[in-house]
């Protein structure tokens, strides 16, 4: 696949979109399919295919359109018109409307904060690809970046734009990607590998999964070009067994990217071979962890080991290895379509560019969002997620997952970034972002973190496999109310101990949403307290 090439691939496909007047787009994300957007979609097609339409209006499954809470979503372009809560049963009035007045009773505002303060990179083309159609992605500019870097930039070019993007891994720690790359980019020895960390196992978190699902291409692309640059010419998706629609979506992509000379043997007329594979895991939270991630797809138990060695050094069957997470891989393309700089006059002086959450918990609006780092807390939650449910007041904002922490409305002006989320005891994370209103215990939720560390620790080093029960346990005696001081000084005394002697950021992390819940809402460990044992 050349340039030329894909370029004839892109008219064809956009002239064949264009001689098309109408455009019913049903979303296909998880969200809405959880609400049945699949019936929706049939109906539509039903009703084209009953009317014979087909010249008319094309019916599109898209990726996920982010107003989650509101799906089945449907949208009619190029009008412009979003549809909510759709039903099959709405489709034939939804037809009929087509040229006409829309369906007014089922309109969802699309002048909303929701939709106007958002910044798409990542998630350019939600709601408007098929991802089950290479051309569509194609048609969006897709592989452009690829074949730009490979007919017109020796590698060194491509580390230098991704370095100069100030592109930071969205896997969660933030470690700067134009660095890793040039690490293995440097690392000798013939085999190197190149490996997509999609396994997101954070509760509250589907950022990853809604990119694989909605826009396979571009994670494949970002990989491609990945691999081009430090030169490997195998890699691996490592995704979740039970994430069916993700697995159908990739080895389709994989299969027609392949089918298009875009995958494989001397892609583009060029020297470069790339194979890509997917790996299938078994649901452990442990094995999004780069190195036990790596051991699991070289068929050994998902346990971590001590680093260094860093995977880029000696990573998969000892090779150096690139891992990063999806959204990493995601914001490749366009950084080598726009370049670096323009990547990097995105979003905050130390967190460049744009980042993807999944915004849930008890705000109006809860979906998938993306938004420029350095948006503050309270543009997220109130603005763009419309403030909090039921006419109650905010209390908090998880960050992080299990590895993060809640954050109060002391800090609702903090502009989201790495370090001003670690600043105040939270974390980036991968995205998750569960709002929490004034009717949450925050000792609950600390203890329903503490029960998700201990169930997911992998037991290999101690603190970690004993600590993360003692503090679970010492939680469950603060929500029965039978704690006490003693009790209290245990815990902090443990959240130490299991901080800093952990082998991997499971545990080093698994205390971070009992010590933030501490530093902001002593009160409610207090209140729960009693001044003397009592014996059950
Ligand atoms: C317990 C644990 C779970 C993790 N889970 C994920 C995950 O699901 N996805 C991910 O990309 N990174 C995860 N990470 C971080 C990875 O180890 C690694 O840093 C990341 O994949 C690197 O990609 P990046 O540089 O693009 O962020 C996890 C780390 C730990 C300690
Ligand atoms: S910190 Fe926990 S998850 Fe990590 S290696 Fe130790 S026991 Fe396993």
């Amino acid at each position: 696949m050349n340039p030329e090439e894909l370029e004839t691939i892109a008219s064809e496909e956009r002239e064949a979109q264009a001689r098309i007047p109408h455009h019913v787009h049903v979303c296909t994300g998880t969200g809405c399919l959880a609400v049945h957007s699949d019936q929706v979609k049939e109906a539509f097609d039903a009703e084209v295919k009953q009317h014979t339409l087909e010249q008319t209006c094309r019916v599109k499954g898209v990726s996920c359109m982010g107003l989650c809470a509101d799906g089945p979503l449907v949208a009619v372009e190029p009008d412009g018109i979003m549809y909510r809560r759709v039903t099959a049963s709405d489709a034939p009035e939804i037809m009929q409307s087509l040229g006409s007045q829309p369906v007014e009773r089922l309109i969802c505002p699309t002048d909303i904060p929701f939709f106007q303060r958002q910044h798409k990179i990542v998630l350019e083309n939600s709601g408007k690809i098929d991802p089950d159609r290479i051309e569509d992605y194609i048609a969006a500019d897709g592989y452009t970046a690829l074949a730009m870097a490979l007919t017109e930039m020796p590698p060194a070019d491509v580390l230098f734009q991704v370095m100069r993007s100030g592109l930071r891994g969205r896997g969660g720690a933030g470690y700067p990607t134009g660095l890793k790359w040039s690490t293995v980019a440097k690392a000798g020895g013939k085999r190197k590998f190149v490996i997509c960390n999609g396994d997101e196992g954070d509760p509250g978190a589907f950022m990853d999964r809604s990119v694989l699902e909605g826009d396979p291409h571009r994670v494949i692309e970002g990989m491609a070009i990945a691999a081009y640059a430090i030169g490997a010419h195998e890699g691996f998706i490592y995704v979740r067994a039970e994430h069916a629609q993700v697995i159908k979506r990739l080895k389709g992509a994989i299969r027609q990217a392949e089918k298009l000379g875009i995958l494989g043997k001397s892609i583009g007329g060029t020297t470069f071979d790339l194979h890509i594979e997917l790996r299938l895991g078994g649901g452990a939270f442990v094995c999004g962890e780069e190195t036990a991630l790596i051991a699991a797809i070289e068929g050994r138990r998902g346990a971590p080991r001590p680093r260094p060695p860093y995977p880029a050094e000696s990573g998969l069957w000892g090779n150096p290895t690139l891992i990063n997470n999806v959204e990493t891989f995601a914001n490749i393309p366009p950084i080598i379509r726009n370049g670096g700089d323009w990547f990097a006059a995105i979003g905050s002086e130390r967190s460049k560019g744009t980042k993807v959450f999944s915004l849930t918990g008890r705000v109006q609006h809860s979906g998938l969002i993306e938004v420029p780092m350095g948006m503050t807390l309270r543009e997220i939650i109130f603005d763009i997620g419309g403030g909090i449910t039921d006419g109650r007041q905010f209390k908090a904002v998880q960050t992080g997952g299990p590895s993060g922490g809640c954050l109060p409305d002391e800090h609702l002006d903090l502009p989201v970034g790495y370090e001003s989320l670690s600043d105040v005891g939270s974390f980036m994370g991968s995205g998750g972002m569960i709002v929490m209103d004034d009717s949450s215990s925050m000792v609950d939720v600390a203890r329903y973190f503490m029960e998700f560390c201990k169930t997911e620790s992998c037991g290999k080093c101690v603190p970690c496999r004993v600590g993360t029960v003692q503090m679970y346990n010492l939680l469950e005696r603060f929500t029965q109310g039978i704690a006490t001081p003693g009790d209290l000084a245990l815990l902090e005394e443990l959240c130490d101990l299991v901080k800093y002697t952990s082998l991997c950021g499971l545990g080093q992390s698994a205390p971070n949403p009992v010590l933030s819940t501490l530093r902001y809402f002593r009160e409610e460990y207090e209140a729960q307290m009693v001044a003397e044992e009592v014996h059950l």
